[in-house]
């Protein structure tokens, strides 16, 4: 891979000089006025880091248990539709550099790759799904991902309807390029659907969906404390703090200033997660700090596939684990479980 990109940001311009300007807008873009899309990174500026120092830890420890899986360091690759999209390997890819790295992809819905394929690469898979109207759709999907080994299930709660994309509408980009298509939507008679949202969900269809799986479930979307509390007491495995990345509903204050509400909710019951804004191994530490248990990245792994393949996707996790251990070392920390609100000023 040719690439000189020493963070992730740099990734960022490399993905914008290579892809076509839809595709790159598809990718950065969110909902209405991207108010979402901008807090949840400039979030991290706001947050002050006040190391401990003498305190040896010289050794540290990253491994980190979630539902379904034991990961390397505190980081998933987040559900992103349409990988192929980005690069000709796509979900592949992503799947074989998450194995390299040791930690978890979750696979969208909206994956260009079948399902089987990626859990061929060996790694660690979750499948992402948004419970479709036709519940006897969404159980086939679920029995087709049990039977390719997925490890969890992250059910998407945030899209009663799709989010006002201005950017896609500006530039038409509204269907697949011929030969691409949502491997996994094909229903047992091999005809593939459209993935639909359903404004009409409750709790009693997640009970039903958590009924009919022995995968642990991962509530993907939660930003309401009292919705975590829900979320646990519905048989949650873990609750993953998300606005989309800000591309469904604007002006969602930043996922890291939601998290400390839901952690007190959830009081440790199951882990909660985190994605939207990570950019830097200070943005996880911060996270970590507040109590998330791992975060997840969406937009970094497109913009490494983007750059190098799964080569650049390798890039994107190795950089963000270096500069994970570099804060935990300058704030005199043994490892993410050690993590307390004691470094943070805000
Ligand atoms: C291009 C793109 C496609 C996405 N597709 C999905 C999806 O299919 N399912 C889903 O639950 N979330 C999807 N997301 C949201 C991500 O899982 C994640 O919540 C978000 O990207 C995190 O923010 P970040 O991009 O700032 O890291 C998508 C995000 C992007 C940028």
């Amino acid at each position: 891979m040719n690439t000189g990109a020493v963070s992730v940001a740099e990734l960022r311009d490399e993905a914008r000089q290579r892809l076509p300007k839809a595709v790159f807008d598809y990718i950065d873009g969110g909902a209405d006025d991207e108010h979402t899309v901008r807090a949840n990174t400039s979030a991290y500026a706001r947050i002050g880091l006040v190391p401990r120092v003498l305190r040896g830890g010289g050794t540290r420890s990253l491994t980190t248990r979630l539902p379904g899986a034991e990961i390397a360091f505190p980081l998933v690759l987040s559900p992103t539709a349409f990988q192929r999209l980005v690069h000709p390997d796509g979900e592949v890819a992503t799947a074989q550099a998450a194995a390299k790295a040791g930690t978890v992809m979750v696979c969208s819905i909206a994956a260009t790759t079948p399902i089987e394929d990626i859990t061929a690469t060996g790694a660690d898979v979750w499948f992402q799904l948004d419970i479709q109207p036709d519940r006897a759709f969404t159980a086939h999907q679920v029995a087709r991902a049990e039977r390719a080994g997925c490890r969890a299930l992250v059910v998407t709660v945030d899209t009663a309807v799709f989010g006002n994309r201005e950017r896609d509408r500006r530039n038409g980009f509204t269907e697949l390029p011929d030969g691409l298509r949502c491997e996994n939507m094909v229903d047992a008679d091999g005809v593939l659907r459209r993935v639909e949202f359903d404004a009409d969900l409750t709790w009693s269809d997640l009970d039903r969906l958590r009924d009919r799986t022995g995968l642990p479930l991962v509530l993907k979307g939660i930003t309401h404390p009292e919705d975590a509390r829900l979320a646990v007491e519905h048989g949650a495995a873990a609750v993953l703090v998300s606005n989309h990345g800000g591309r469904q509903l604007d002006t969602v204050p930043a996922t890291v200033d939601l998290l400390p509400a839901v952690v007190r909710a959830v009081d440790g019951r199951v882990p909660v997660l985190l994605d939207g804004g990570i950019r830097r191994g200070t943005d996880i530490l911060k996270a970590c700090a507040l109590g998330a248990t791992a975060v997840g990245i969406g937009r970094p792994v497109l913009w490494g596939l983007a750059a190098g393949g799964r080569e650049g996707v390798e890039l994107v996790l190795e950089r963000l684990r270096a500069e994970l251990e570099r804060a935990l070392a300058l704030c005199g920390c043994a490892g993410p479980g050690q993590l307390t609100e004691d470094v943070i000023r805000w």
